[in-house]
């Protein structure tokens, strides 16, 4: 049996209500005791064992659940950023550029890529991410791609339906029998989840319609981006299919709000995405509080949020979106795994995945009060040490501690 115990935590959040206080579940002077990758107890600090972490009274957390990330790509759009920041509107078609890049990709080359993408991801305390194809755009390419996604995760998502290519123009509803037939059988394999983009410039709510009951019909669980770029079908459309998540939420009538509240469908935020495309940020306040479920995730890609960090995410949550630093660290924990339909991460209660994060802060409000700090010191994942910081954090756990730093 493999054993690791984190001592001496000055604020576990647990995520489970009936562990400590409040909704986060917040025990003080904990230890967290891992085996064989799972959560074995908390229990008060020091009474674990001798040997382990010392996270010396430093704040520590359950790894984020990144449940929206499009990691699979080749090519570089930061003039397009560059243009944006210029005054130049955030347009759907800019996937195509992406699109050409990862074409021309070997499956090798996107490996590549996307393991430098999941490292920064590890080193940002993501420990689960859900990453999408959507790049390729052909039945050859997006099965690549859906393949590649498999080696970093079982989350993978199936988004041909994420543009009509250059090749189809004009012709959308031949594409999406393309993506309905042929590209969906050689991807499924891969994949766990469907998604399709329902917006004007991409695909219209018949025709995501057919995508999410074709990818339904092939055993795939239904994700949508709705309502990203302006009002539209798409929340309601997920909804009534009986999506895990509907991504993005930007743009919420009333209706959309209370759909999502007599659902079990996710509203998830995306707030990277409107800080890069310069869009209004989203009220999720009214969403939380008309009882609908909401989640965190980063939209990790080359065109409309180009970040792996959820602790900026949560910042902007808190800073513009309003939501409170409970509410935006659970959305980002917990809610992700509710948006995957998991109760294996998210969370630190016994069984759990262990997968963990030590900040380099006292409490969870650090990640908002201190925003474009690197304050993630350690991520475990599955029991196991995969970044650390320790090196760098000394001086700052000894004022966390309140020792002297000549001490
Ligand atoms: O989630 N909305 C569609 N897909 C991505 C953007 C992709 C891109 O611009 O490359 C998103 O924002």
């Amino acid at each position: 049996m493999t054993t690791l115990v984190v001592d001496n935590i000055g604020l576990l959040v647990t995520n489970d209500p009936s562990l400590g206080v409040g909704a986060l579940g917040i025990v003080h002077d904990a230890a967290l005791v891992l085996e064989d990758g799972r959560v074995a107890a908390v229990e008060k600090a020091g009474a674990a064992a001798d040997e382990g972490i010392d996270a010396a009274g430093r704040c520590v957390i359950p790894g984020f659940v990144d449940s929206h990330t499009h990691l699979v790509f080749a090519g570089d759009r930061s003039d397009e950023f560059a243009a944006r920041m210029a005054g130049a509107p955030y347009r759907a078609g800019g996937i195509r550029v992406t699109t050409q890049a990862t074409r021309a990709a070997s499956a090798d080359k996107l490996a590549k890529l996307a393991t430098g993408r999941r490292d920064e991801a590890l080193r940002a305390g993501i420990t689960h991410l859900e990453i999408k194809s959507g790049y390729g755009l052909d039945a050859e390419s997006e099965a690549r791609s859906c393949s590649v996604a498999a080696g970093f995760t079982d989350d993978v998502t199936f988004l041909g339906a994420h543009v009509v290519p250059p090749e189809y123009e004009g012709r959308a509803d031949d594409y999406v029998a393309l993506v309905c037939g042929d590209m969906l059988a050689a991807c499924a394999p891969h994949a766990r989840w469907i998604d399709v983009f329902c917006e004007v410039g991409a695909f219209d709510a018949d025709q995501s319609r057919a995508v999410l009951e074709a990818g339904r019909d092939a055993g795939l669980g239904l994700r949508v981006h709705g309502n990203q770029l302006g009002p539209g079908p798409g929340v309601r459309l997920a909804v009534e299919l009986g999506a895990a998540s509907v991504d993005h939420c930007t743009f919420l009538g009333d209706d959309d709000v209370a759909a999502l509240a007599a659902s079990d469908t996710v509203a998830t935020f995306l707030p990277a995405t409107e800080f890069s495309t310069r869009q209004p940020y989203p009220d999720v306040r009214r969403v939380i509080d008309a009882g609908a479920s909401v989640a965190l995730a980063t939209n990790c890609n080359p065109g409309s949020s180009y970040t792996t960090s959820m602790s900026f995410c949560i910042a902007l949550a808190v800073r513009d979106m309003g939501m409170t630093i409970e509410e935006a660290l659970a959305a980002a924990t917990r809610g992700g795994a509710q948006a995957l339909r998991r109760t294996d991460i998210g969370h630190l209660a016994r069984g759990a995945r262990a997968d963990v994060v030590v900040l380099d802060a006292p409490s969870p409000a650090h990640l908002v009060y201190r925003p474009g700090v690197p304050l993630i010191a350690m991520t475990i994942s599955s029991g196991c040490v995969v970044w650390t910081a320790e090196t760098r954090v000394t001086e700052v756990a000894r004022e966390v501690r309140g020792e002297r730093a000549d001490s």
